[in-house]
C-alpha cells in the first residue's frame, strides 16, 4: 500500500439483470473497506468476493487486459462511460478519484446495437462485424519491403497513429444520444485511408462500413461530441469529418458503389 493510500467505504448502486429477457433493476451494495490504490475493477472484485461468500451471485462485468489496451472493460459510472476521468478506461480508473461515503451508480453500456447479456455485460460484437466489413487491408504475403521505399509525411503518419489508438470499447456508442458508431468507424477508416497500404480498398471500405453501420442499428452522428469526450483514447471527431468526405467521394466517384 502506498503512503498516500486511504481506506474508503462506498455505496454502490449496481444494475443487476439475470439475462436479456428478465427485468433488471439497481441493487444497493456496501463496498466494504476499499483501498484508494485499487482500480475500479479491483474494487468490483472485492465486492464479488463478498457476494460469493454470502452465497449471492457475483456481478458479471467484462474485463481482460486491465491495462487500458484491449477495450474489453466498460460500464457507465455515474452517467459517464468509463467514469468521469478524461482519457481513461474503466480498468485504469482508480478509487483515489472517489471520496469516502460516495454513492456510485454502475450500469451497463446502453445502446440498441449492444444487447445486454447479464448485469454489466453487453454484446459488442456489432463492432467486430463492422471491422469484418472493411477495417483491414488485404495484402499479399511475401518478403517485407524496405521501409523507406514508401514515404509517409510525419503529420499524416501521426494522424494515422492517433486514429489507430481506438481500442473498440464502444464507449463512443454508449455516450452518443443517437447510439452512433461514427467515431469508431471513422477511426478505422481514417487510419487506413491515410496510409499507402490502405489505398487499394479505400473506397470499398468507406462504403461498406458505413452501410453496415446503418444495417446494424447504429444511429447517425448529431455532432453532440459526447463520443469524443467519453473516448478513453481521446480519438478526435475530426476523423468523423474525414469519414464523411471518404464516403461522399466513394459514393460519387467509385465503381464500388
Ligand atoms: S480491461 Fe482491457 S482496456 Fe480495460
Amino acid at each position: 500500500m502506498s503512503n498516500t493510500s486511504k481506506i474508503i467505504n462506498l455505496t454502490l448502486k449496481i444494475w443487476r439483470q439475470e439475462n436479456p429477457a428478465s427485468v433488471g433493476a439497481f441493487k444497493n451494495y456496501p463496498s466494504g473497506p476499499i483501498s484508494t490504490d485499487m482500480s475500479f475493477l479491483e474494487m468490483l472484485d472485492v465486492v464479488n468476493e463478498a457476494l460469493t461468500q454470502q452465497g449471492e451471485e457475483p456481478v458479471a462485468f467484462d474485463h481482460d487486459c486491465r491495462e487500458g489496451i484491449c477495450g474489453a472493460c466498460g460500464t457507465v459510472i455515474n452517467g459517464q462511460a468509463h467514469g468521469h476521468l478524461e482519457g481513461t478506461t474503466l480498468c485504469q480508473l482508480h478509487m483515489r478519484n472517489f471520496k469516502d461515503g460516495d454513492t456510485i451508480v454502475i450500469e451497463p453500456f446502453r445502446s440498441r446495437a449492444f444487447p445486454l447479456i447479464k448485469d454489466l455485460m453487453v454484446d459488442r460484437s456489432a463492432l467486430d462485424t463492422l471491422v469484418a466489413e472493411g477495417g483491414y487491408v488485404s495484402v499479399n504475403t511475401g518478403g517485407a519491403i524496405e521501409a523507406n521505399s514508401i514515404l509517409v509525411p510525419q503529420r499524416t503518419a501521426d494522424q494515422a497513429l492517433d486514429a489507430s489508438e481506438c481500442i473498440g470499447c464502444g464507449a463512443c456508442v454508449a455516450a452518443c444520444p443517437n447510439g452512433s458508431a461514427m467515431l469508431f468507424v471513422s477511426a478505422k477508416v481514417s487510419q487506413l485511408a491515410l496510409l499507402p497500404q490502405g489505398q487499394p480498398e479505400r473506397a470499398k471500405r468507406a462504403l461498406a462500413m458505413v452501410r453496415k453501420m446503418d444495417e446494424l442499428g447504429f444511429g447517425n452522428c448529431g455532432n453532440e461530441r459526447e463520443c469524443e469526450a467519453a473516448c478513453p483514447k481521446q480519438i478526435s471527431i475530426t476523423n468523423i469529418a474525414r469519414l464523411n468526405r471518404e464516403y461522399l467521394k466513394a459514393s460519387l466517384f467509385s465503381r464500388e458503389k
